[in-house]
């Protein structure tokens, strides 16, 4: 597996590879990768000659100093753990390769997108993943890229970047991995103490029982019952449960039987905040 640091060494290797008329598929991660990073990874390997993953906390996206300063690093893992699954080749930038000194985002507009769920809780986070992730597509010129279903509004906000920035790729979103309990796999779990540990399925099983409700009850009693639910829990705290359109990210009170419909949730176990989603039935 190669390794860059460096932007302008990474573009030459990715010309040579696009001269050879090779398919390049792309997964951009913050890195202390798991099994849900490298079912992406598999993915894109399947489907391309070659895949390119890059590493990079970054900095613009984060609406919380802590969050940011705590974000786990786990670099020399996540090589072993390129290696493999048979990556081509890592990008591991500095903050400075990237921004140089002026650690700032570019202002986007995601029609709307950018303001539901994620957006009214943290400030700014769009438009730094805007910024990182079209600064990264025009970097490895990727044929496709490869996002996780877990941050479902990030995916639908960068399909809305490429579609926006006329950007030659194909965005793909690939279904959310789990632990055995039910835990959608994040960097962030590593964080968790046992006792939240502990907790943290209770999320995606009340998702599930939601996604039950939802086929005999409005969208508004579903949310009610959830957020009592969670009224109840001894440690958890829901921040938000939302059942929006798949599309247009907007919170729905009762289903309308032709569009697609999703139940979002984020939560705190103590101070790592837990996102989530589920598709639903109409
Ligand atoms: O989902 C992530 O890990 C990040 O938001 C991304 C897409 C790598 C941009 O920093």
């Amino acid at each position: 597996m190669q390794v860059f640091t460096k932007k302008s060494l990474l573009k030459e290797y990715i010309s040579q590879i696009k001269e050879q008329s090779k398919s390049v598929g792309f997964v951009p991660t913050m890195g202390a990768l798991h099994q849900g990073h490298l079912s992406l990874i598999k993915k894109a390997k399947k489907k391309n000659d070659i895949v390119v993953v890059s590493i990079f906390v970054n900095p613009t996206q984060f609406d919380n100093k802590e969050d940011l300063d705590k974000y786990p690093i786990t670099l020399e893992n996540d090589k072993k753990l390129l290696e493999s699954v048979d990556c081509d080749a890592v990008f591991i930038p500095s903050v400075k390769e990237i921004y140089d000194k002026n650690i700032v985002s570019e202002k986007f507009d995601f029609d709307g997108l950018e303001h539901q769920m994620e957006g009214k809780f943290r400030d700014g986070h769009f438009d730094g993943v805007g910024t990182i992730v079209k600064a990264l597509l025009e970097i490895v010129m990727p044929t496709k890229a490869y996002f996780g279903e877990k941050d479902f509004q990030q995916l639908q906000i960068i399909k809305k970047l490429v579609e926006k920035h006329q950007l030659n790729v194909t965005i793909k979103g690939c279904p959310i991995f789990r632990e055995e309990d039910g835990l959608a796999m994040s960097s962030r779990n590593t964080r968790l103490t046992n006792e939240y540990r502990k907790a943290a399925p209770f999320i995606h099983k009340t998702l599930k029982k939601a996604k039950k409700k939802f086929g005999i009850k409005d969208a508004d009693k579903v949310t009610e019952w959830v957020e009592n639910q969670f009224k109840k829990h001894p440690i958890l705290e829901l921040e938000y449960f939302t059942i929006a359109n798949e599309k247009t990210l907007e919170t729905i009170t009762s289903k309308k039987n032709k569009e697609k419909h999703r139940a979002f949730i984020a939560v705190f176990a103590g101070e790592i905040r837990l996102i989530d989603n589920i598709q639903l039935k109409n």
